[in-house]
């Protein structure tokens, strides 16, 4: 401690109430979802003051002190913008209003792409509760602090608990739907295949948008039965119930988005050999397309991390999973038996790996 200075301690301590108070940031955000800010000012049409907001949310306003000090912190937060309107009646004068941001857009229900799902599927306790475990954990014999809360995995949770089961299905279809975002972008990558399984495919948002862009390209979901259960098949989309561990249907291509994630590399390694058995038709020219995290802690901005090691952590605590280096990748699909990869970051977060035999 003495060589620190005062300041340095100051500094560490300011650093310290942030990481004690980060809940905070959460449970504003939780706060301005159930009160519906986001769809409330979308409706609007126009950035609102605070007297509209009021009204519009049906607040006594009596509270309205209260509702300026939530507005500002996620103002601060990044969740919504201030910007001047001309005032009611006064247009030469200016007074402050709320708007939507990029990302309190992605909560804008009926939007697409739309993410309050996702936010509220983590914040069920399904995926809350679990991380008052975590220190236990590291003397337990389960293999992760979801086990420890509700003894069993998380999968068999989903089928047990029905309702969250669809709430989780439905978070990652709207995660999906963020795809439509970039898939004109990334034509080749699909170029050239007749057929593909989509491995943990859940409701088959990823399929349904792939197969707008190439009709003429047959789509198999496989999932569990609990997921493909009263799934209707199309045309060009079928709904297969099996597990991706016993086997996996013949295709030219394989995709998996955010399933190897899920998974210790033991898993995954099993699984990338299904993989590569079922793409074993189309030569060499049969490929996995993976669509997952990459870490790159040194190259990367920092605020990009932040989320993926936040990922690492949730499949940590929820799952046997981890998120993964380049490094990490490569001796996964040399493991399996692959010989060459190619990744693209394509998607924020995400990146498209494409893994050949
Ligand atoms: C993180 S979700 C990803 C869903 C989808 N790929 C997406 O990105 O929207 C993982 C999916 O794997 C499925 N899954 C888990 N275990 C499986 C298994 N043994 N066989 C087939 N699917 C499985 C889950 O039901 C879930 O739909």
């Amino acid at each position: 401690m003495d060589s620190y200075g005062a300041e340095d301690l100051f500094q560490a301590q300011a650093h310290l109430y942030k990481l004690i108070f980060n809940f905070i940031s959460t449970m504003s955000l939780k706060s301005a979802i159930d009160l519906g800010i986001p769809d409330t000012i979308h409706s609007h049409g126009q950035p609102m003051t605070l007297p509209m907001l009021v009204l519009a949310l049906k607040i006594d306003p009596a509270k309205s002190g209260f509702l300026y000090r939530l507005m500002r912190f996620l103002v601060h937060s990044g969740l919504f913008v201030k910007t001047k309107v001309g005032k009611r009646g006064k247009e030469e004068e200016e007074e402050e209003a709320y708007d939507l941001s990029p990302c309190s857009r992605l909560l804008v229900q009926g939007n697409a792409p739309n993410l309050t799902c996702f936010a509220q599927c983590v914040f069920h306790p399904a995926l809350s509760d679990p991380w008052k475990l975590l220190a236990d954990w590291f003397y337990r014999e389960e293999v992760n602090p979801f086990h420890c809360t509700f003894g069993m995995g998380f999968w068999e949770y989903g089928s047990e608990n029905p309702e969250y089961g669809k709430l989780y299905n439905k978070a990652m279809v709207r995660d999906s739907e963020m795809m439509n975002l970039v898939i004109r972008d990334c034509r080749s990558v699909f170029e050239g295949m007749q057929s593909m399984v989509d491995v943990g495919g859940g409701n088959g948002a990823v399929a349904r948008i792939i197969s707008e862009e190439f009709p003429d390209m047959k789509f198999t979901v496989l999932d569990l039965p609990h997921v493909t259960g009263d799934l209707e098949d199309t045309e060009n989309l079928k709904f297969v119930a099996g597990d991706m561990f016993h086997h996996i249907p013949p295709a030219d291509s394989i995709l998996l988005k955010l399933v190897l994630h899920a998974y210790s590399d033991e898993d995954s390694v099993r699984i990338l050999k299904k993989c590569r058995e079922a793409i074993s038709g189309k030569g060499k020219e049969g490929k996995v397309i993976i669509i997952d995290i990459v870490i790159n802690e040194k190259e990367e901005k920092h605020e990009l991390t932040d989320p993926k090691l936040y990922f690492d952590l949730l499949m940590m605590v929820a799952v046997t999973g981890r998120e993964r280096e380049e490094r990490e990748w490569k001796k996964l699909f040399l493991e399996a038996g692959f010989s060459h990869y190619k990744i693209t970051p394509f998607f924020g977060l995400r990146s498209l790996l494409e893994v050949y035999p």
